[in-house]
């Protein structure tokens, strides 16, 4: 990979199902792996497999049935039983990495793991080298990295580094942190680790700043960045991959480096979790929100007649916002219902259009507009072979 390249570490199936309401089954999982792929993610983690039966289960299946360009991540706490499980789960991977954590701030260590500095260095070192007994690529965490005391936080990362780990992730789990500690904070584990491992952020949006620390962070030096489809996550959420990712392509000038993410797919994947865990996307959501490109005041839509880019930054097309707003109903004909679908991402055969253009004239009888939603909802039906959409 070369060496301006951000690496996307989409935690939507693992930290996004723990937000409450978010929670996917593995057919559900399967499905959103899949999109993640299309979309061009280069990590998906998948879930944390000792929680519970079908979190194991999701994980197997995302990771029997990846690609070969993504890698599966499960996550393990730092004990024994976590990462023989998630090793477990990640056997039919092609391409596997643990997900190892321990909190390290204070206030963990004493009220949470009633564990001494030093023990909990020695468990972070046992655990990464239990973990690299499994597989080559193992990622650790100190939990609650950013509260957590900047030599101490060095001393654990430089263990986990001796043990085994070739990604370090430096959380802010609790939304704490801002852009200019953050980017400090990276600078510091850099200098303390050396070049060898990839630096990697994670950031909850408690206090709304998760995306601009996450920036922050990628200029400071890291290279891989955790975040979520719509921003979903414990509690506020985590960083949304959507503004990440467009915040890198618009701003190229400043910050230049690249993902492998189609931009053009984010409005579609967007969509597919909204309708999969019933999760309505905030109207002006930046990116993929219905109002991110809706235009009211009468200055405004003077000024995008004459030119879009007056008040435009990005095009609807470039994040897959289909560019035609015509409505369809009832009366629409196949042509019309063929294009939608490709402009939402999706390319279908004669036959599979076939029977897309029925259940959609079915619905049709019934709803006087067809949505974007609906189509969606119907594609995802018919991938999984359900009878009935809505
Ligand atoms: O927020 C957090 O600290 C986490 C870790 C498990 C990486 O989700
Ligand atoms: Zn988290």
């Amino acid at each position: 990979m070369s060496e301006d390249r951000v690496k996307i570490f989409d935690t939507t199936l693992r930290d996004g199902e723990q937000s409450p309401g978010c929670s996917m089954n593995t057919a559900e999982k399967l499905t959103m792996a899949r999109q993640l792929e299309e979309l061009g993610v280069d990590i998906i983690e998948a879930g944390f497999p000792i929680a519970s039966a079908g979190d194991f289960e999701a994980v197997r299946q995302v990771a029997a049935t990846a690609g070969p360009s993504v890698t599966i991540a499960a996550l393990a706490r730092a004990s024994q039983a976590d990462i023989e499980r998630a090793a477990a789960a990640l056997e039919p991977a092609r391409h596997p990495r643990i997900h190892v954590f321990l909190a390290t701030s204070d206030i963990h260590l004493e009220h949470k793991l009633r564990l001494k500095p030093e023990q909990a260095m020695g468990r972070i070192a046992e655990s990464v080298r239990l973990a690299r007994s499994f597989v080559d690529d193992v990622e650790f965490s100190c939990e609650d990295a950013t509260r957590t005391k900047r030599a101490y936080l060095c001393e654990c990362f430089r263990a986990a580094v001796e043990a085994g780990a070739t990604t370090l992730n430096i959380p802010d789990t609790v939304g704490y942190t801002m852009p200019r500690e953050y980017a400090e904070i990276i600078r510091d584990v850099r200098q303390a680790v050396g070049e060898g491992p990839t630096l990697s952020v994670h950031c909850h949006d408690d206090l709304g700043l998760a995306v601009a620390n996450s920036l922050a962070a990628i200029e400071s030096g890291a290279r891989q960045v955790e975040c979520t489809i719509n921003g979903i996550g414990e509690r506020a959420g985590n960083a949304a991959l959507e503004e990440i990712v467009m915040a890198l392509q618009v701003r190229h000038d400043l910050v230049p480096l690249v993902t492998g993410v189609r931009s053009e797919l984010l409005y579609p994947t967007s969509q597919l979790l909204s309708q999969t865990i019933d999760v309505p996307v905030q109207p002006n959501k930046a990116i993929v929100g219905r109002n991110a490109f809706a235009h009211e005041a009468g200055i405004h839509q003077d000024g995008m007649i004459k030119h879009a880019l007056t008040y435009e930054i990005m095009t609807p097309q470039s994040v897959g916002v289909p560019a035609n707003r015509l409505v369809l109903g009832k009366h629409s004909g196949r042509h019309a219902l063929q294009r939608r679908c490709e402009e939402l991402g999706f390319h279908l055969d004669a036959g599979q259009l076939g029977e897309l253009y029925r259940r959609f004239t079915e619905l049709a009888d019934r709803k006087k507009m067809i949505l974007d939603e609906d189509l969606i909802r119907i594609v995802h039906h018919m991938e999984q072979s359900l009878p009935s959409v809505i």
